[in-house]
C-alpha cells in the first residue's frame, strides 16, 4: 500500500446520499507539464455498459486529446489504456476483470498507464480487489471524477504511485468538458445524470449518484450545435428521462424539452430510457406532433407479476403498466415498443414467471432485452434469500426468449415488401459488403451497399425478415 496514494475510496453509505446538485461551467485546465511530457503519446479505450458510459468515454477522449494524446486501434502501441467499466451484472464485471488480467502481460512488454474508470470503480469490494490483486493498475477513477483525469495522471507520472480517486456521493454536473464524439452523424446528449429510483436489484443509483437534470438551455445549445454540424440523429439520454426537470429550481417537463429539441429540425430525434412510473401521455402527444421524433419507445416492464414488481421497488403494478401500453398504442398505433425483463428475481415463483409471460403476450413487443437476475452487493435485493436454482432460471429465460422471438417474428411480417427511409449506421460486422441501418422506428435492417453511405439517409425495400433484423435492397 506504500505505493498507493488514496484521495478517496468508494463508499456505499455516501453513495446513498442525495445532496443538492452543483453545476460547474469551468473549463478544465491542462498543465504545461502534461502538455510537454505527453506529446505524441497514444491511448486506447475500452467501453462497456450503457450509453452513459459511451458518452463519458467521448469526454475522456476529448480530455486526452487536449493533453496531446492520439488514439490508436492497436492496444499494443498504447501508452495509456483506459477501461470504462459497467457494474450492472456480474458477467459484465467478469469480462472486465479478464481484460484487466490480460493487460498485465502487455504492460510487462511496454510501459503503459492503466486506468480503471466507470461504474465498477464505484464499488467498495471491487476497488478492494483491484488494489490487492491487480497491482499493474495505475489509476482508479470514479464516475463523478471524470474531469480529474489530467490531475491524477500528472500525479501518477510525477510520483510513479498508484492513485485512487473515487468520490461517492450524489455527484454534480460539469458542463463544457471537451469531447470527441464517436460518430459524425448520430449523437448522444445527456439530459440527466444518475437515478433516484433505487429499484432493489439495481446498482446504478449507487454508481451514478443522484438524479440531476441539466439546465434546458445547455441541452438545447448542445442540440443546436449538432444540428448546425449536419448530424442526422440525436438520442436524449437519461436513466429515467420521464422524470427530467423535476429537480430543477424552475420546474420543466420532459415533454416540453422534447418539443423544444424537435423544433430544431434534427432529421431524427429519440430518447432513452422511460420509466412507467413517470411516463406521461403528453410525451406521446409531442411524438405525434413532430415528424422528426422517432415512433420508438423503450419502456422496461422488468416483471409482469405484482408481488415481484413490489419487491423490485418499481412503483407500478401490472395493471398500470398494461393500461399505459394500451393508451400509448391507441394514441400511436405505429409505435415500436421495446422493453427490459429480468428473469429469476429472488424467489420468483412459477406463477410470478407465468404472469410475466402473460404480460409479454398482451404487450406484443417489437423488441426486448432479457436478463437473468444478477446479485449486486450493496443493493437491498442482494439480502433476499433465493431458493430458485440456476437451472430453473435458465429454463425460464429460454421460455421467455422463445415467446418474445415468436411475437417479434410475427410483428416483422408487416415490414415485408415495403420501402422505408433508413439511416445507415455502419458496415455489417459479418459481411464487408453489407450495411446495417435503422428505420425511423429504430428497427434494424441489413442490405448491400457501399461503405460511403454510412451516416446517410437512404431508401431500402424490405425483402425478407429475420427475428432480430430485416433484410432489404437499396432503392437507387
Ligand atoms: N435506467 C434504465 C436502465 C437500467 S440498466 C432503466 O431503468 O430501464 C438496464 C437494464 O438492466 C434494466 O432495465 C434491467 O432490466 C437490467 N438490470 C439492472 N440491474 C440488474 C440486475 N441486478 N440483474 C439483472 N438485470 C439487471
Ligand atoms: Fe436502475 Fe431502476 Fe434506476 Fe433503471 S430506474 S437505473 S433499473 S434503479
Ligand atoms: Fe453499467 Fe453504469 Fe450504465 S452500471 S449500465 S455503465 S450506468
Amino acid at each position: 500500500m506504500a505505493n498507493t496514494i488514496i484521495h478517496s475510496c468508494p463508499s456505499l453509505k455516501l453513495a446513498r446520499e442525495r445532496k443538492e446538485t452543483i453545476t460547474s461551467y469551468e473549463k478544465i485546465k491542462i498543465s504545461s507539464y502534461l502538455k510537454s511530457h505527453l506529446k505524441n503519446k497514444k491511448y486506447y479505450i475500452y467501453t462497456h455498459g450503457c450509453q452513459a458510459n459511451y458518452r463519458d468515454s467521448e469526454i475522456y477522449k476529448g480530455i486526452l486529446n487536449e493533453i496531446g494524446y492520439k488514439p490508436t486501434l492497436d492496444i499494443k502501441k498504447a501508452d495509456l489504456v483506459l477501461i470504462n467499466t459497467c457494474a450492472v451484472r456480474e458477467n459484465a464485471e467478469n469480462k472486465v476483470l479478464g481484460e484487466i488480467g490480460n493487460l498485465k502481460v502487455l504492460k510487462a512488454k511496454k510501459d503503459m498507464v492503466i486506468i480503471i474508470a466507470g461504474c465498477m470503480a464505484m464499488e467498495e469490494t471491487l476497488v478492494d480487489l483491484l488494489i490487492k490483486t491487480f497491482l499493474h493498475v495505475d489509476i482508479i477513477l470514479g464516475t463523478h471524477d471524470v474531469a480529474k483525469l489530467p490531475s491524477v495522471l500528472e500525479e501518477h507520472l510525477k510520483t510513479k504511485k498508484r492513485i485512487i480517486c473515487v468520490n461517492s456521493g450524489s455527484g454534480y454536473i460539469h458542463e463544457n468538458l471537451p469531447s470527441i464524439r464517436d460518430y459524425k452523424f448520430k449523437a448522444f446528449v445527456n439530459i440527466a445524470y444518475g437515478c433516484d429510483k433505487f429499484c432493489t436489484y439495481c446498482i446504478v443509483p449507487y454508481t451514478r449518484g443522484r438524479e440531476r437534470s441539466r439546465d434546458p438551455k445547455d441541452i438545447i445549445n448542445e442540440c443546436k450545435e449538432l444540428t448546425k454540424k449536419g448530424y442526422k440523429e440525436i438520442t436524449l439520454l437519461g436513466q429515467n428521462v420521464d422524470s427530467y426537470g423535476k429537480d430543477l429550481k424552475k420546474k420543466y417537463s420532459f415533454a416540453k424539452l422534447l418539443e423544444e429539441v424537435a423544433k430544431l429540425k434534427m432529421p431524427r430525434l429519440t430518447f432513452l430510457t422511460s420509466h412507467p412510473y413517470d411516463f406521461s401521455l403528453d410525451i406521446i402527444d409531442v411524438m405525434k406532433k413532430y415528424k422528426n421524433i422517432e415512433p420508438y419507445l423503450h419502456l422496461p416492464i422488468q416483471s409482469g407479476d405484482d408481488a415481484t414488481l413490489k419487491l423490485m421497488g418499481r412503483k407500478y403494478d401490472s395493471k398500470k403498466y398494461l393500461s399505459l401500453v394500451n393508451e400509448i398504442k391507441k394514441k400511436m398505433p405505429n409505435i415500436f415498443l421495446s422493453t427490459d425483463i429480468i428473469v429469476g428475481f429472488p424467489n420468483e415463483s412459477k406463477t410470478a414467471f407465468n404472469n410475466t409471460l402473460k404480460a409479454v403476450k398482451k404487450c406484443q413487443y417489437d423488441g426486448a432485452f432479457t436478463f437473468i437476475y444478477s446479485k449486486r452487493s450493496g443493493t437491498p435485493a442482494a439480502k433476499m434469500i433465493d431458493k430458485i436454482s440456476d437451472k430453473e432460471k435458465g429454463m425460464r429465460f429460454k421460455e421467455l426468449t422463445t415467446l418474445l422471438n415468436k411475437i417479434i417474428e410475427k410483428n416483422n411480417k408487416k415490414y415485408l415488401n415495403n420501402t422505408y427511409e433508413v439511416l445507415v449506421d455502419s458496415v455489417s460486422k459479418n459481411n464487408p459488403n453489407a450495411l446495417t441501418g435503422r428505420l425511423m422506428n429504430n428497427k434494424m435492417i441489413n442490405f448491400e451497399g457501399d461503405s460511403n453511405l454510412v451516416g446517410k439517409l437512404v431508401k431500402v425495400k424490405v425483402t425478407s425478415t429475420h427475428i432480430h433484423y430485416l433484410i432489404g435492397k437499396l432503392i437507387k
